[in-house]
């Protein structure tokens, strides 16, 4: 079954509207032709701005976070009609700096996909394992617990995106090699067609994500069950069109 790629940038806490405008700007020309779906998520305060500047392109603008409620005294946060309303098609949930630094966990991490799917939009699911957890040999069951809690309750899991970002593998420069990214993958869409079923399974985009870049992206996209990308500072600079055109 042939699975359309999918190449995103996470900006995290980077770029303001005018260095983000002006790097939309410079990459629509450069993946117009791309084969693969593609995707910038941005701060939240930058969206307007940055779903203005991809009008008419085939980037899409994502969101870094979600809350569960459509509405309520929760301060600083922001719903899904929201990031609707302003054209957002994607939003990434449980990214591990979100779990690391801000408390987030597999329950909130359901609830905020649960609540992006009801919206309309296409919640990429990060999960991955820290650095002491890969070298004790606990990826799997660590992944297992992520993917039950995670995606419990989800009714059709086609609709979703999964990011398979090893914790130690982001921002570190050190990627996970081809083979280590596509066992796990493998592992991840194996247990999805447990949690699930197995054609949900063969359907279901998985990206990889941690140190991901213009070299490694060709590798890493050739493996059979990565489904393209989750790209954080190779997504600040052109180096990203690179990525998306990892095929040309
Ligand atoms: P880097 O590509 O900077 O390692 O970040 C990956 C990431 O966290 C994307 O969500």
């Amino acid at each position: 079954m042939s699975r359309k790629p999918f190449i995103a940038g996470n900006w995290k806490m980077n770029m303001t509207a005018k260095t983000g405008a002006e790097l939309i700007e410079k990459l629509k020309p450069l993946v117009k032709d791309a084969d693969c779906d593609v995707a910038l998520c941005v701060p939240a305060i930058l969206i307007p701005e940055m779903v203005k500047a991809a009008e008419g392109s085939n980037i899409a603008i994502g969101a870094e976070n979600v809350h569960w409620a459509p509405s309520g005294a929760y301060t600083g946060e922001i719903s899904a009609e929201m990031l609707k309303e302003y054209g957002v098609k994607y939003v990434i949930v449980g990214h591990s700096e979100r779990r690391q630094y801000f408390g987030e966990t597999d329950e909130s991490v359901n609830m905020r996909a649960q609540a992006a799917l009801k919206a309309g939009l296409t919640p990429i699911i990060c999960v991955g394992e820290m650095l002491e957890e890969r070298e004790t040999g606990k990826t799997n069951k660590v992944l297992t617990r992520q993917l039950t809690v995670g995606l419990g309750g989800i009714d059709d899991i086609t609709k979703c995106v999964i990011a398979y970002e090893p914790v130690w593998a982001i921002g570190t420069g050190k990627t996970a090699t081809d083979e280590q990214a596509e066992e796990t993958i493998a592992f991840i869409r194996k247990k999805i067609g447990e949690l699930f079923c197995p054609m949900c399974a063969e359907k279901v985009i998985i990206q990889y994500g941690g140190s991901m870049n213009a070299g490694n992206c060709k590798g890493l996209m050739a493996q059979p069950n990565i489904d393209g990308g989750l790209i954080g500072g190779a997504s600040l600079k052109t180096d990203f069109a690179t990525i998306v055109n990892y095929n040309k």
